[in-house]
């Protein structure tokens, strides 16, 4: 069965989650924090290497004053209480995004998480916050041209945030929408895409194991024929 080693995940539904309960949104990113946790020691033991969340993206300035400061100390919590254990059981943090409408203090605070855990090798967890894939992309081009070099597919590639992994393999969109919301453009070019009706803090264990399972079926092509694909994966067999 084939299994992915790069899952990103766009964590939607923590506000409707909070709702159904009649608690205010903050309470469902609160949950939504539980929900990573689990998500992280889950892709871990399924021998994911590499997971990308979508933590903040730089249009959710744009929500409520009140839901805004609680993201940001939730994001000041989860850095004062949770990377310390994801450290001890070998994960490595990076902060993928612009850093430069964040606060000194969760700039220091990114910091200081990526110091530590820069020499774990269990799993890498992206966390791609005040990020936007069509940012990533002008970043990017922008530190191209400031190079000098040519603008290849792969002089991009180097310059995106990601540059230090591979693509994704599996994107996974929670809480039933089904679009990408300017997450990873560049990066999902190939990626296979699987939609969960969950609720972001509702997505269990089993429902990560469905989403794999639906993955393990897909037959990935990158533009070739399906007998292309079958004749090299039997010569590499
Ligand atoms: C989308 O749900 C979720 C977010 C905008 C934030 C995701 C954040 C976490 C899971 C917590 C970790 C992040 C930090 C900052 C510590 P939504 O609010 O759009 O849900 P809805 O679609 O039901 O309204």
């Amino acid at each position: 069965m084939s299994k992915p080693e790069h899952i990103a995940i766009v964590m939607d539904g923590n506000g409707r989650w909070a709702r159904q309960r009649y608690l205010p949104r903050v309470a469902g990113h609160r949950q939504g924090v539980e929900s990573l946790r689990r998500c992280v020691r889950a892709c871990e033991a399924r021998g994911v290497k590499v997971l990308t969340v979508f933590a903040f993206s730089s249009e959710n300035w744009n929500r409520p004053q009140d839901e805004v400061s609680g993201l940001m100390d939730l994001l000041a919590s989860a850095l004062a209480h949770e990377v310390k254990p994801l450290h001890e059981s070998g994960v490595k943090i990076l902060f993928l995004g612009d850093r430069s409408r964040v606060s000194q203090r969760v700039r220091d605070g990114f910091a200081q998480a990526e110091n530590l855990t820069t020499g774990n090798t269990k799993i890498l967890l992206n966390v791609c916050f005040n990020y936007g894939g069509r940012w990533d992309i002008v970043q990017a081009a922008q530190r191209v041209a400031a190079s000098g070099q040519a603008f290849t597919e792969q002089a991009m590639s180097a310059h995106m945030v990601t540059a230090h992994c591979a693509d994704p393999d599996l994107l996974i969109r929670t809480g039933g929408e089904m679009r990408i919301s300017n997450y990873l453009l560049w990066q999902c070019a190939y990626s296979e895409l699987v939609f969960s009706d969950k609720l972001w803090p509702d997505f269990d264990e089993a429902a990560l194991d469905a989403a794999l399972a639906q993955y393990a079926q897909r037959e990935r092509r990158f533009g070739k024929t399906s007998e292309q694909v079958r004749s090299s994966t039997l010569q590499a067999a």
